[in-house]
């Protein structure tokens, strides 16, 4: 099986760089007498190549498995090394200590970084792109939204999402990534918006959709590109969410889900958020959520097509939960939720190992001293979550895919599926839940068969099966 680890920044970068390429050839070769890499010379870089100016490794990592390149040069340098990628000079981090101290100890010399068009896309106040009070003040309204005790009276709104759903796959073949995607975006409308009308849902879903597929596209502002296309949907998403807002003030009644949350928000000089404040977050926090859920449903279907007892084992212990629940006559609640230890280890395993957010990006906002080395102003610093997962020493056969490991907690900063510090995900329980949620109904109403080979990774931006993984869904025997 092929395995590679590209994250969504990668590709996100990616797309600007095929772009840039024959420009950048056309100067290399002009510039090439004059171009050295530029240090003081007494302060020590971390070891490792920069390649090629401009280009630097970047065809090097095109060319090889991503994972062998990471693999090879760790091997090589050790746990901190430099590069040039994409256009930019960059260091990798794949210690857990180190990855520590950029994402939390020593953060706010590491502010995260991304393309301006995507930060046009999503809306540049959306908390991604910010660091500081203003972060901390949207991240603390964000966060509880998202807290257990917050999201604990969705369970019956995300099972009825299910149950609807469902259904419409058995005797069917589905494309598992596509209508995972269905489920956790209509999962993150309501946590994001409350109980909307649907007239209004379907339109949002509509220009997301659109926005969605010119994001992972080159930033060419033309008419008929799907950038320009994305940008116009992104201006109707835009006035849709204003018109909400502007309802729900008039009316006086904040509403549920995070948008209640952000319109009865004040600061402690009573300022109130702006409309664009929250447009721009709400837009992000649906991006967020859905596309990340929906790849890790994928990859679990595929771990548990292809380790048929650990699906019985599931089965089982759903099951259990499901006579519970026909003996009192009732729904699922979060605590029936808290009471799935084996199903609740698959998705720590899968989020392990396939990793789906493989590194993240920041930059050094000034020079910094790191561990021993100097690492200057305007670098890249990638912390590499799968290289750390994928670590022997911290996870012995890291590519056997074992949940009965996590019956005992990681070794502290080992694990970081949803990231570390003040840009972790404020989104981990809810995602958690709603793949619970899905679990205990597919696994007791459903059995699936993978159609075609079904080995091999795609990107979308994340890694997920090939083609997103086509199934086969069948009624389960009822014993
Ligand atoms: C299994 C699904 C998910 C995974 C694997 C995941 C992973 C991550 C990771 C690794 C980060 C940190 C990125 C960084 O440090 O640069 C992050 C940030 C974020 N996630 Fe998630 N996420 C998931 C689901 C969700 C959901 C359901 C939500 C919705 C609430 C969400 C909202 C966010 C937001 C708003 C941020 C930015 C936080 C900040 O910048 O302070 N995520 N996510």
């Amino acid at each position: 099986m092929q395995v590679f680890s590209l994250s969504p920044l990668f590709a996100i970068f990616h797309s600007q760089f095929v772009i840039l390429i024959p420009l950048l050839l056309c100067s290399l070769l002009l510039l090439l007498p004059f171009l050295q890499w530029h240090h003081p010379r007494h302060k020590r870089l971390p070891p490792g190549s920069m390649g090629w100016p401009y280009i630097g490794e970047t065809l090097k990592l095109y060319t090889e498995n991503p994972n062998s390149f990471f693999s090879n040069r760790q091997k090589r340098y050790g746990d901190i090394f430099k590069t040039h990628i994409l256009g930019c000079p960059c260091v990798m981090v794949s210690s857990p200590e180190a990855a520590r101290v950029v994402l939390v100890s020593r953060a706010h010399l590491f502010k995260p970084t991304y393309p301006p068009s995507k930060e046009k896309m999503i809306g540049p106040e959306a908390l991604f792109f910010h660091q500081g009070a203003y972060h901390s003040r949207l991240k603390k309204l964000v966060q509880a939204s998202f807290l257990p005790s917050a999201i604990r009276g969705s369970v019956s709104k995300i099972e009825h999402i299910a149950l609807k759903l469902i259904p419409t796959w058995n005797n069917c073949t589905i494309y598992t990534l596509q209508e995972m995607k269905r489920y956790a975006f209509d999962v993150a409308m309501i946590s994001a918006l409350g109980d909307q009308h649907d007239l209004e849902m379907e339109g949002i879903k509509n220009l997301y959709q659109c926005l969605e597929k010119g994001y992972n596209s080159m930033p060419l502002d033309l008419p008929g590109t799907p950038f320009r296309k994305a940008m116009k949907a992104r201006k109707l998403l835009n006035e849709d969410l204003r018109r909400i807002i502007k309802k729900r003030r008039e009316i006086g009644k904040h509403g549920g889900g995070l948008l209640g949350i952000f319109l009865g928000a004040e600061d402690e000089k009573h300022n109130q958020l702006s409309d664009s404040q929250i447009a721009d977050n709400i837009i992000g926090v649906i991006f967020a959520a859905h596309d990340t859920t929906a790849s890790v449903l994928t990859w679990i279907l595929k771990y548990l097509h292809d380790n048929v007892n650990l699906l019985e084992a599931v089965t089982k212990e759903q099951e259990g939960i499901q006579r519970k629940l026909f003996e009192e006559n009732r729904g699922l609640t979060w605590d029936d939720t808290r009471r799935m230890p084996l199903t609740g280890r698959v998705i720590q395993e899968t989020l392990r190992t396939a990793s789906i957010l493989s590194f993240t990006f920041r930059e050094a906002v000034e020079d910094v001293e790191f561990e021993g080395y100097f690492i200057p102003k305007g670098w890249k610093v990638l912390p590499l979550f799968r290289t750390i997962h994928h670590s022997a020493d911290f996870f012995p056969q890291p590519e056997k895919f074992d949940p009965s490991r996590f019956e005992v907690p990681p070794r502290p900063n080992t694990y970081m599926p949803f990231g570390n510090g003040v840009h972790a995900c404020p989104g981990s329980e809810l995602a958690k839940l709603e793949t619970l949620i899905l679990l205990h109904h597919l696994t007791t109403s459903c059995r699936w068969q993978v159609v075609g080979d079904g080995d091999g990774i795609q990107y979308g931006p994340f890694p997920v099966p090939k083609q997103g993984l086509p199934i086969k869904v069948t009624p389960k025997n009822k014993k």
